[in-house]
């Protein structure tokens, strides 16, 4: 059961999807205060667990932490920070009573989830304009399939998009590229796809190519696409101020870009130097900046990364003159003295978020929307614009497309990435963390960068990531300019990598099926392990493994030098090791606590009882997998049913069928 309160005038996110009619009266569950802008209080019993907030920072059970939605370019991915790059509004009570809550309001957002109060749930904001949802059910995983039932189907990628991928900030050239495809294919480490990050682009500008880097590109995308590897180029939200730029002076003509007060294009520092943002939240802007995408397309391109689409602002012209005037202070001796804290802190805010005095406004429809209204729902209309123009160009098409920042809504249209973590063993758990909350905001299509974006990695945090990673739908190696080179073959052992993601191949068939049943039924891919087995209470607090589909669950390894780990089983499982030779062992544990060995170049698995799950043999790019022979690991008599389809068209029903496996034997 699902009612709509509604508070003031709220803004048209298009989140939700259902109409649902406006209840009466006063929310079940909490107490709302309108008073001074709004607050929803509620209290949350002793054994109650949180879940949800999407991509949000610490547990999968959100208690003891406050977090604020207001999507933010994080460089700095610490875990103190409470606010990431999506805006993911919907949580679920669970315990004697469940609940779930979605409160639908695109500005600045707070959770404080047991932190003043351990004992108290309060949800506030400035403004009391809103739409608050408020979901009962028999359980949290029940609420979370209803929540899915009216915000629309989760984006569906085109089925090589569950092959790997290699990106790095840095690769400037075809040469480049062509050095790790080579780099990949000569190891024989299976890949998809190679992303291009901001040097593809001349100066920085979207929709351009630097052609002295690529020459005869649509040739280049061909070559590669011979070898079974795609290229996906990144676009970035900002448009570089520059005369004769025809995607600048286009949008400027047909005044397309977010506005300062006075009507004038707002304008601030990204990559390319000055920028104007399109206005996304205008349905003509976002028409024009999707249909842009077709530069690419028409060479051959068939996915998208979009990215600094918080917006991220390096700086304004009005920023940089305050911290020049500050430093001149201090360079003049003027100012008695200044820590270098100080100074750090003067650098520090220059860059981020537009703030409220930075009077920044879109155009929506007749009104004029001051931005910090409507702020977390400009990486989702960027991305939304990418997704339309993508459908007006090639209708029957899936495209690849993830995007940085993201609101409720934007999962119908793409992917997303979780930004710029580190090679941190932490940062390997929080990415185990986020998954199972992102799915219930309905982000299936997600993964973080694998081995770390910034900092040096390490052989072995990166075997055990991708040993995690090749289990979720997006997985891609992504690294920052300047950190140690982080492609699988510049490794050590690169018979280990083969291995590892040579497993992911393996189960593609499976991994692909069981993501088009939970997009396809408003399922989520992988849940926590209280979503199963949600009267145990080893369950409800184990934090570090998931349930994936409907036959495994997966516990990696995520610390250092550690030659296993502990593992809780809710039931009987099958413990299963793709071992490096290519064998694949199988044992049978019992419910209960368990110390597995799990060796730096395994991959585990635990198949659930009186269940099986098919794996091929090991492919080096997505359409060399041969699904006729089929493997069923798991218990004897189990069945199991294989979604498989064309992987590129958008004909589910019509291309779709369905494939009963079974293992022989009695159950
Ligand atoms: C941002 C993105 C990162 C990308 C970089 C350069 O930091 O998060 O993935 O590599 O920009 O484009």
């Amino acid at each position: 059961m699902i009612r709509k309160y509604v508070y003031g005038w709220p803004f048209e996110t298009e989140a939700v999807t259902e109409q649902i009619p406006e209840a009466k009266g006063i929310p079940a569950y909490g107490h709302v205060d309108v008073e001074q802008g709004f607050c929803f209080t509620c209290r949350l019993e002793a054994d109650d667990v949180v879940y949800g907030l999407g991509e949000a920072n610490r547990g999968i059970n959100k208690r003891g932490n406050l977090y604020v939605s207001n999507c933010t370019d994080c460089t700095e991915h610490t875990e103190e920070l409470r606010s990431l790059y999506g805006a993911h509004n919907f949580l679920v009570v669970s315990g004697q009573e469940s609940f779930g809550l979605f409160v639908d309001y695109p500005a600045k957002l707070s959770f404080d989830v047991g932190y003043t109060r351990t004992d108290t749930l309060r949800i506030f904001c400035d403004r009391a304009d809103l739409y608050l949802y408020v979901i009962d059910g028999e359980s949290a995983y029940d609420i979370v399939r209803q929540f899915r039932g009216i915000i629309g189907r989760s984006y569906i990628p085109p089925r090589f998009a569950f092959g790997f991928g290699q990106s790095r900030w840095g690769y400037r050239t075809a040469d480049d590229l062509r050095r790790v495809a080579d780099g990949y294919r000569e190891n024989h480490i299976p890949l998809d796809m190679l992303y291009m990050d901001i040097d593809y682009m001349r100066d920085y500008k979207d929709f351009t190519l630097n052609e002295e880097a690529f020459p005869d590109f649509p040739e280049f995308v061909r070559e590669m696409k011979e070898r079974g590897i795609r290229l996906v180029p990144i676009i970035d939200a900002g448009v570089k101020v520059e005369e004769g730029y025809p995607v600048y002076e286009e949008g400027r003509e047909r005044r397309l870009f977010c506005q300062n007060e006075d009507g004038s294009d707002f304008t601030a520092a990204a990559w390319p130097g000055a920028v104007h943002f399109p206005d996304v939240l205008n349905p003509g802007a976002r028409q024009w900046f999707g249909d842009q995408y077709r530069f690419l397309i028409d060479q051959g391109i068939e996915g998208f990364w979009n990215d600094m689409n918080e917006p991220s602002i390096f700086y304004t012209k009005e920023r940089l003159e305050k911290f020049r005037a500050r430093m001149r202070e201090y360079v003049d001796g003027a100012a008695d003295s200044m820590t270098v804290f100080e100074i750090g802190d003067a650098v520090g805010v220059l860059s981020g978020n537009l703030r409220e005095d930075e009077a920044v406004y879109h155009q929506v429809g007749e009104e004029r929307v001051r931005h910090d209204r409507v702020h977390n729902l400009y990486g989702y209309n960027m991305t939304r614009a990418a997704a339309e123009g993508l459908a007006r160009i090639d209708p029957n098409r899936r495209f690849l497309l993830f995007s940085r920042s993201s609101y409720i809504g934007m999962h119908r249209f793409s992917g997303i990435w979780t930004g710029g973590n580190r090679s941190w063993w932490s940062h390997l758990l929080l990415n185990l963390k986020m998954m199972p909350s992102l799915n219930m905001c309905g982000f299936l299509y997600a993964g973080a960068d694998l081995g770390g974006f910034g900092a040096d990695t390490t052989q072995d945090l990166l075997l055990r990531w991708l040993a995690f990673g090749l289990f979720m739908p997006l997985m891609r190696n992504h690294s920052s300019l300047g950190t140690r080179v982080q492609e699988c073959y510049q490794f050590e052992d690169t018979d280990a990598f083969r291995h590892v993601i040579g497993v992911r191949y393996r189960l593609i068939p499976y991994l692909y099926s069981e993501y088009m049943k939970a997009a396809l039924g408003n399922e989520m891919y992988v849940k926590p392990l209280a979503f199963v087995y949600p009267q145990d209470k080893l369950a409800r607090e184990t934090e570090d493994q998931l349930m994936l589909g409907d036959e495994i669950m997966i516990a990696p390894v995520y610390t250092q030098n550690a030659s296993g780990r502990y593992v809780y089983l809710p039931e009987e499982m099958k413990f299963v090791r793709f071992l490096r030779n290519g064998a694949i062992s199988e044992k049978i544990l019992g419910a209960g606590h368990h110390y597995v060995e799990i060796a730096l170049d395994e991959v585990p698995m635990f198949i659930r009882r009186g269940r099986c799950v098919p794996v091929a043999e090991p492919a080096e790019c997505v359409e060399e997998i041969d699904t006729s022979h089929l493997r069923l690991l798991g218990y004897a008599g189990a069945e199991h049913l294989l979604y498989e389809d064309d992987g590129i068209s958008l004909d589910y029903e019509k291309t779709g069928s369905w494939r009963r496996l079974r293992v022989e034997g009695a159950e």
